[in-house]
């Protein structure tokens, strides 16, 4: 049974889930957490739903042999291809995922017309269905892949021509229908920020959600009163399924933190070798 000096599990498919990280650390610093980057598989946007349903299964297996008290599925397409299945698979266990924020997006346009950037299979899940017609009924959202984005952003190209060029097809004709608002369905986006915001201008809103995330991660760990308040810095430990140098050197950038990294090994799509039997 998980205890309070148990650790949050956060996964994403590299270092999209560090930009959830970021808020966890600044709203609960005692909580220890292990964060997991599947780098071996990034980018899981363009996999099918299947495969990406099974690589969130073993991840979800290593966090838990890790004894993690909740599990944070930092990765939209992973939550859009997978949620609903951990949470039939490991009915014990409490996740929280991710969703395009469609809903405060729809709440403060004033131009009814919002863009919404993310990956393909996150377009294409059950999971976004739901949210637009939840809540973007009374909006005209304008959506886009951005492909190549996510490897861009993985190999620390924040703000190179490139990165740039992509945004920009991908903004410049929602701004020519008159969005006000973005919002970015894809951890890996709010690295960009900066240059997406210089691209749109100061007048349109960029929603990350990574503070609601945390928000509802901590309310909860209240509700089953699995908060740590040691009054001690939390440790985060870090795995990688790819090169664990490469990730170490992106923690100070994108987490502001330093860290070390271990690397894992799949078995198979399912299955993680654990990082005490290499
Ligand atoms: N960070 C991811 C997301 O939130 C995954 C991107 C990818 O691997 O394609 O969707």
């Amino acid at each position: 049974m998980p205890t309070t000096i148990s650790p949050i599990g956060v996964f994403d498919s590299g270092v999209g889930g560090l930009s959830v990280l970021r808020s966890i650390r600044e709203q609960m610093p005692d909580e220890d957490v292990i964060y997991f980057g599947d780098q071996g598989h990034v980018p899981y946007g363009p996999r099918s739903i299947e495969q990406i349903r099974n690589f969130s299964e073993g991840i979800t297996k290593f966090l838990l042999k890790h004894d993690s008290k909740i599990i944070v599925v930092a990765c939209n397409t992973a939550s859009a291809a997978a949620l609903k299945y951990l949470r039939a698979t490991f009915p014990e266990v409490s996740f929280v995922g991710m969703e395009p924020a469609v809903k405060p997006a729809a709440e403060k346009t004033r131009t009814d017309k919002v863009g919404v950037l993310a990956t393909p299979a996150t377009f294409q899940g059950a999971l976004y269905a739901s949210v637009v017609e939840r809540f973007g009924a009374d909006v005209e959202l304008f959506q886009h892949t951005c492909p190549g984005l996510v490897s861009q952003i993985e190999a620390g190209e924040l703000d190179s021509p490139k990165t740039r060029a992509i945004l920009e097809e991908a903004l410049l004709p929602m701004l020519g229908k008159n969005i006000d608002t973005v919002v970015l369905g894809c951890t890996h986006y709010p690295f960009v920020i900066p240059l997406i915001q210089e691209i749109v201008g100061e007048k349109v809103r960029v929603i990350d959600p990574a503070p609601a995330v945390s928000r509802q991660v901590r309310r909860l760990l209240e509700a089953k009163d699995l908060v740590n308040e040691s009054g001690k810095t939390g440790r985060v430990e870090f795995f990688t399924s790819g090169d664990a140098v490469a990730m170490e050197m992106s923690l100070p950038k994108l987490l502001g933190e330093d860290g070390k990294v271990k690397v894992v090994n799949w078995v198979n799509d399912l299955e993680i070798k654990n990082v005490n039997s290499q």
